[in-house]
């Protein structure tokens, strides 16, 4: 059976949902919705899909199987809102939106019409990540006691000050949940020094299972520079490090001088691709999808990442520990 997708976004990280659901033998992108009429038809018809500029009239027109939304960072909630209201399947980009209002608002909606929701956190996806999470849930590590985490690069300006903690470091809150668990309190210091926006952010964190952790998120970076990502997981028996994403993995074990390395090999240019994650992510969510289930990341993470950095804000405003139990 092939699922009709329809992108709405069809620009920037939107050409990545075309791309991905016009390369699969078991989708068909029927339909892309954006603000330009000339532009948007150009991109449809590269892919002999219907243009539109109205997300009504494409719904009333098209009726597809599975709508995905790739607009910009801080023009999620209304379009968001306006689709779930028709009850067809869902997938949302990362941030949900950057209020929590707006995100409960959603999720009501979400349950009010029975939706499919949901959102892509895709980082969970690469190669070192899964790797880190086996070697986690197989008790590798042993007992978890700290992790580190650092990801930026150049600024994404926008209207929120805290656009980093909100839009980029969503993935750094869902992806130490993924592999430590709860995180029960934060502490946070943030600077603003370089163009108004709290565009670098440091944290202290707590984990339910007695872990603690750092977090260093940062606009103030480069993504050219090498390991602008690295994340390290440190437990009683072994260390794990993840490289930027989908780079390396490397597991080492405690009084052994020898680690054990993953990087992509030479002709393994699906698992080097950052791109790919996507693609990895949307076979769980279309089998999903398929299965009448829920989506293998719920719309609800993108909520719980936004929870996390409002309180990261609530504790750089008050200069004290706040607790993140939901
Ligand atoms: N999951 C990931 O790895 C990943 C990577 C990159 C970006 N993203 C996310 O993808 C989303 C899009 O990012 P981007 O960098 O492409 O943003 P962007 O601001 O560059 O562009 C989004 C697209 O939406 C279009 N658009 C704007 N308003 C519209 C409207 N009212 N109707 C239809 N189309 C409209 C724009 O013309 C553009 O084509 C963001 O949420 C971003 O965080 C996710």
């Amino acid at each position: 059976m092939v699922t009709r997708v329809a992108v709405v976004g069809p620009a920037g990280w939107g050409t990545q949902h075309i791309r991905v659901f016009t390369e699969r033998p078991d989708t068909e992108v029927v339909a892309v919705v954006g603000r330009d009429a000339g532009r948007t038809a150009a991109v449809a018809a590269r892919v002999g899909a219907n243009p539109y500029t109205d997300i009504g009239a494409m719904v009333d027109g098209e009726r597809p199987d599975l709508v995905t939304v790739a607009l910009p960072n801080e023009a999620h909630f209304e379009p968001t809102r306006r689709l779930l209201r028709t009850g067809i399947p869902l997938l949302v980009e990362k941030p949900l939106v950057f209020s929590l209002e707006e995100a409960d608002v959603l999720l009501d909606e979400a349950r009010a019409s029975g939706s499919f929701f949901a959102i892509n956190f895709n980082h969970r996806y690469a190669e070192p990540v899964k790797r880190a999470k086996s070697a986690v849930d197989a008790g590798s590590l042993g007992d978890l006691v700290f992790t580190t985490w650092r990801f930026g690069g150049e600024a994404n300006h926008g209207e929120s000050p805290h656009k980093n903690l909100i839009e980029t470091q969503c993935h750094a809150f869902d992806m130490l949940e993924h592999l430590l668990g709860p995180i029960v309190s934060v502490m946070a210091q943030m600077t603003d020094k370089t163009y108004g926006a709290y565009s670098t952010v440091a944290l202290a964190l707590e984990f339910a299972s007695g872990a603690v952790g750092t977090l260093l998120g940062s606009y103030d970076s480069s993504y050219a520079y090498p390991e602008t990502h690295r994340l390290e997981v440190n437990g009683t028996a072994g260390r794990l490090t993840v490289v930027d994403t989908v780079k390396s993995f490397t597991l080492s074990r405690a009084g052994d001088e020898s680690t054990e390395r993953w990087e992509a090999g030479y002709f393994n240019d699906e698992a080097r691709s950052f791109e790919r994650t996507f693609d990895r992510y949307v076979d769980d969510m279309l089998a999903a999808l398929r299965r009448g289930i829920e989506p293998p990341v719920h719309a609800s993470a993108g909520r719980r990442a936004l929870f996390l950095a409002m309180k990261t804000i609530e504790s750089f405003d008050s200069g004290t520990r706040k607790d993140t139990r939901s």
